[in-house]
């Protein structure tokens, strides 16, 4: 079967990277959910691209699970707006996110004003893109076209980095390789899946570095395919 990814024409939208921290087999978290795997220089390097970004964003499951600040910490930099992708507005308010100072985006799907109101009253910032679940292509062309949002990094989880990836988004994929298995778990991309062939992801590699006294590896990629044109 050959399956055919329509990228649609060239659009404006944000250059897009992905960083994540994955095992020798490619989980960002095991089976029960534990998902640390940075070490210091890791940390270091997520929060120097934090630093590069116009907006960090993670998916609402990582929100959920982590509980993460997306805050630069670690290098002397403004810490970017800070997102999560949301259809169906899961993450409450009374999440870490939002109780810290800065603007938080939510990327969600239609909902009133009613159901938003307790998100605005945090200082959060709304853009609405699909129904049922965020339209990723629209979001990415609201990110750039309304909020003048030009770099986007990604910090997962899984679903959420695949979905960008298939949706032709993604131009960087920063993963380091910690030096560990689960076996089981969520994947660093985690979803329907490419069939092969003609058809699957490819990247090409642009940088190596070895972290941590070598235990670590950082490998920074450029996606060749899918991926829709900048503007
Ligand atoms: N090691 C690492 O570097 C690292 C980094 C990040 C996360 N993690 C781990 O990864 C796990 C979470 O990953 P995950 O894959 O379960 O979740 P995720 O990617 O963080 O979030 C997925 C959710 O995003 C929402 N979403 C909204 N629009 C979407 C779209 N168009 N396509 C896909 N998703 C969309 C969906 O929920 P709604 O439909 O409800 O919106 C979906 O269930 C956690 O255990 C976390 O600890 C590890």
């Amino acid at each position: 079967m050959i399956v055919v990814i329509e990228l649609g024409r060239t659009m404006p939208r944000p250059y897009t990277r992905i960083f994540s921290t994955m095992t020798v087999d490619g989980r960002i978290a095991s089976k029960t959910g534990y998902s640390k795997l940075s070490c210091h220089e890791d940390f270091d390097l997520q929060h120097q691209v934090r630093a590069w970004a116009d907006l960090v964003v993670v998916g609402s499951n990582t929100a959920l699970v982590d509980d993460p600040r997306l805050t630069v910490r670690r290098v002397p930099s403004r810490t970017p707006l800070r997102g999560v992708v949301d259809s169906r507005l899961r993450v409450p308010p009374t999440a870490r996110l939002y109780s810290l100072p800065g603007a938080v985006l939510i990327t969600t799907t239609d909902h009133s004003d009613e159901e938003l109101l307790a998100y605005e009253r945090r200082g959060a910032r709304i853009i609405k893109a699909g129904s049922g679940r965020v339209d990723l292509v629209e979001a990415w062309r609201i990110l750039y076209e309304e909020l003048g949002v030009r770099r986007v990094m990604v910090e997962g989880g899984g679903s959420l980095n695949y979905a960008l990836l298939e949706a032709g988004l993604v131009d960087e994929v920063w993963v380091t390789l910690a030096p560990y298995v689960f076996g089981a778990g969520r994947s660093v991309f985690d979803g329907p899946g490419f069939p092969g062939g003609d058809n699957m992801a490819r990247l090409r590699v642009v940088g190596v570095r070895p972290l941590c006294g070598g235990s670590w590896i950082s490998v920074r990629y450029e996606v060749l395919w899918p991926r829709r044109p900048l503007y």
